[in-house]
This record gives structure tokens, sequence and C-alpha cells, in this order.
């Protein structure tokens, strides 16, 4: 038996920072499944198996028998930290604030906060960071609002996140700074059991108080703070990174409105930010003919299966559009890609997430029709070693 390749959590191609590992192509193709060990500071390395097809990451996202539990830290509040009933339970008590409709409500004001960030490129002037002054304040201030988080704490809440999810910190960093969150929006929760706002926080608060502890309340607050901004912020500066890299591809984004939802969806598939999501079988279960047994870890490389060139999407004579998938086409009608995970834990701000990007993308490239990188491509530095993938800083110029 072949030893288990290693592959760092966020790892891609090296000659192309939006690729899988070739690894995990030879992966797809063998019909045995692969075995990695996977180097995770916060649970020490472990031994996994890898699934790279787009159905057999379906299956396993779905597969209620595959748990959360075991295969990162536990966090009271955090959806990612429960399965089955108590899952269910605590996603209730959300889903109403994160629906399409509401989402759709949002648009004016994320126009009005997409705005104020055009203004402020254009006021910085060329050489202006994209990441800094661009894509992290957009989804900052949406989630704030959205949250009843002062935006004036931005500046110690995005430092502590991105420490707290970058792999390159030991343990002990990325747990104090899991922590520092933790007190941060206690003090908030306290605030919201005086006096429930008009937001996210304050309905929780006001409509399920009495069932949750302060505790779990401030683990739901965090984690939709935590995953309200970064995870846009990092899709956006990469999605404009990658637009840049395809002129022509930037250009019909840019001439024609009606690409736009087609494109966010492509530069969803492509981009495929959370790049692997881990899991720990309860039992033992089968993925395809092959056995996985009770405790043993299994990752789903979503990167992979969203390139994934048997993917079908069940219909029969639609295969077409799944052809071609290393390739970034705006224009390919929108497919099932996996960047939102799949099943219970499928992404609960996902119809936000889209929102602010059909919203930021297009406006950005219509503000600024020239624009371009400041620095040659391949001198721009790629967050690859952190659990959302994305680009350190992008100096645009126009
Ligand atoms: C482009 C942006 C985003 C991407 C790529 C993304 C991706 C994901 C993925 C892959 C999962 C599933 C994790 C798993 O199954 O292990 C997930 C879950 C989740 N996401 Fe997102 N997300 C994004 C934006 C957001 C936003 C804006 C919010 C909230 C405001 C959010 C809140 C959540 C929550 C609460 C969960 C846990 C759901 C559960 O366990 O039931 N996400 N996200």
């Amino acid at each position: 038996m072949t030893e288990p390749l290693t592959i760092p959590i966020g790892q891609r191609a090296a000659r192309c920072p939006f690729a899988p590992v070739a690894e995990l192509y030879d992966a797809q193709k063998d019909d045995e499944l692969s075995r990695v060990k996977v180097p995770s500071p916060m649970l020490g390395e472990f031994d996994a198996v890898v699934v790279t097809r787009y159905e057999d990451v379906k299956n396993v996202l779905a597969d209620d028998r595959l748990r959360m539990g075991g295969s990162m830290p536990y966090q009271p509040g955090n959806l990612l930290s429960y399965d089955g009933p108590e899952h269910t339970r605590l996603r209730r008590m959300l889903t109403a604030s994160f629906t399409t409709k509401r989402a759709r409500e949002l648009r004016p004001s994320i126009e009005t906060v997409v705005g104020s960030a055009l203004d402020a490129l254009e006021e910085a002037g060329p050489g202006a960071d994209l990441v800094q002054v661009f894509s992290t304040p957009i989804p900052t201030l949406v989630i704030c609002e959205l949250l009843g988080v002062p935006y004036s704490d931005r500046e110690g809440f995005q430092r502590r996140t991105a420490l707290a999810l970058d792999f390159g910190q030991s343990r002990e960093v990325q747990m104090e700074k899991a922590a520092e969150m933790m007190a941060y929006m206690a003090g908030l929760v306290a605030q919201h059991r005086e006096n429930p706002g008009d937001n996210v926080l304050g309905r929780v608060v006001r409509d399920f108080g009495d069932q949750l502890s302060d505790e779990e309340l401030a683990g739901i607050g965090n984690m939709l703070l935590i995953a309200g901004h970064e995870t846009i912020a990092n899709t956006l500066s990469a999605s404009v990174a990658l637009l840049l890299q395809h002129p022509e591809q930037l250009a019909a984004v840019r001439d024609d409105p009606s690409v736009t939802d087609s494109a966010v969806e492509e530069l969803l598939r492509y981009t495929a930010p959370a790049t692997i999501l881990p899991r720990q079988a309860a039992g033992t279960i089968c993925v395809r003919d092959q056995e996985i047994k009770e405790g043993e870890h299994v990752v789903a490389s979503v990167l992979a299966a969203n390139r994934d060139p048997g993917a079908t999407d069940g219909t029969a004579g639609d295969a077409g559009d799944f052809k071609d998938l290393d390739s970034l086409d705006v224009r390919r009608p929108p497919q099932r890609h996996l960047t939102f995970g799949f099943g219970p834990h499928q992404c609960l701000g996902q119809q936000l997430a889209r929102m602010e990007l059909r919203v930021a993308v297009p406006a950005l490239l219509t503000r600024f029709p020239t624009l371009r990188s400041a620095v040659p491509h391949d001198e721009l530095e790629y967050r690859t070693n952190a659990l959302v993938f994305g680009v350190n800083a992008l100096p645009v110029t126009w």
C-alpha cells in the first residue's frame, strides 16, 4: 500500500492557485478512494479519506452519519459544532434572517455600502490595495449592520479573525484569538439581553433568548460575524484577481449586465474559498462500494469536485454544462457547484453572499472600466494556508 499523501488544508496547485493540487486530480480518476494526511494546527495532523468526485462529495456531505463533531474543536452556538436534531434546532432559529427574500430586501443597503467603497477606492487612487479598501469593508459593514455589531470595532475583530483562521499560527495563538472573539461577543450579547436591537442578534435574543445560554448566543454571533465578513472578503478579492487575469471574461461581466448572475456562480465555482470540508464517521459507511470505518476522518475537496469532468446534474442531456471545467467561463449556464457545501450544513449565508457579489463585482468594473493589477500577476501572494482561500493584497490601477 502506498504512503498517504500529505495535503495541507488549503493547498492548491503551484502553477495556478485557483486549481487543486495535481494529486487531487489523480485521486479523482482513481476508482479507489485515496487516504491523505491533513496537517491541522487545531487538531494536529490527522489521517483522512479524501473525496474528490462531485457525486461523492455531495453524498458525503448529505450523509448524517458523517459528523462535524470530532472534525473541529467544539464551540457552543457555532452550527459547525453540531449534528442531528441539535443542529436543526439551532439552525431553525436563524434561517428566517438569511432567506433569498431577505437578501433581496438588503440590496439597496448593499448598493449604498458598495458605492461608499468605490468612492474610497477612487480617493485612495491608483496603487490602492483592493483587499483593504474594497473587498474587506463591504462585507464587514453589511454583516455589522445586519447583526448589530458596531462597525467601529472592526479593526479588532478583523485582526483576531484573520489570526484565528491562519494555519501558519500556532494552536495557542489560534485558541487565544478565538477566546478573545468569544469575550468580545459576550459583551455585545449582554447589551442585547438588556435592550434587544432591531437586527439579527437582537431578534435571536428576543425570540429564543430563553432557550439559549449566553455562551451559545455569543457563539452564534461570533460564527455569523466571522463567516459573514471573512468568506465574502476573500471571495471578492480572489474573484477580482481572477478576472484581471482573464480580460475577455472581465469585459463580458463589465459590459453585459445579463451575465452577472452566471458570472457570480462561475466565480464561486472557480475560487471555492472553503477548499476542503472535514467530517468524521459516526458509524461504518460506504462511499461507492468502499468502506469508511467508524471514527475515520473524511475530507471533501470542494475545489476538486467543482472541476469534476464526470459530474452531471442528474438530468439526461445536460452534461454539456459540465464540460471543460478547468477553464473560467462567466457565460457558462449556472451549475450546481459545491462552494457553499451541501446537505444539512450547507451555507446559511449563501443568498447574502451571492447578493453582495452580484452588486459589488459589476459595480467595480463599471466604475473603473480600465481596472488592472498594479503588479505582475505572478507576484500576487495567495492565502493558501488558511481555512478560507484568498489573496493577501491586490494593488490595482486604472
Ligand atoms: C462566498 C462566501 C461564502 C462561502 C464560500 C461560504 C462557504 C460555506 C461552506 C462551504 C459551508 C459549509 C461548511 C461545511 O459543510 O463544513 C458554510 C457554512 C456556513 N456559512 Fe457560509 N460561506 C460564505 C458566506 C457566508 C455568509 C455571508 C454567512 C453569514 C452571514 C455564512 C454563514 C455560514 C454558516 C452559519 C454556516 C454553517 C451552517 C451550518 O452548519 O448549518 N456564510 N459556508
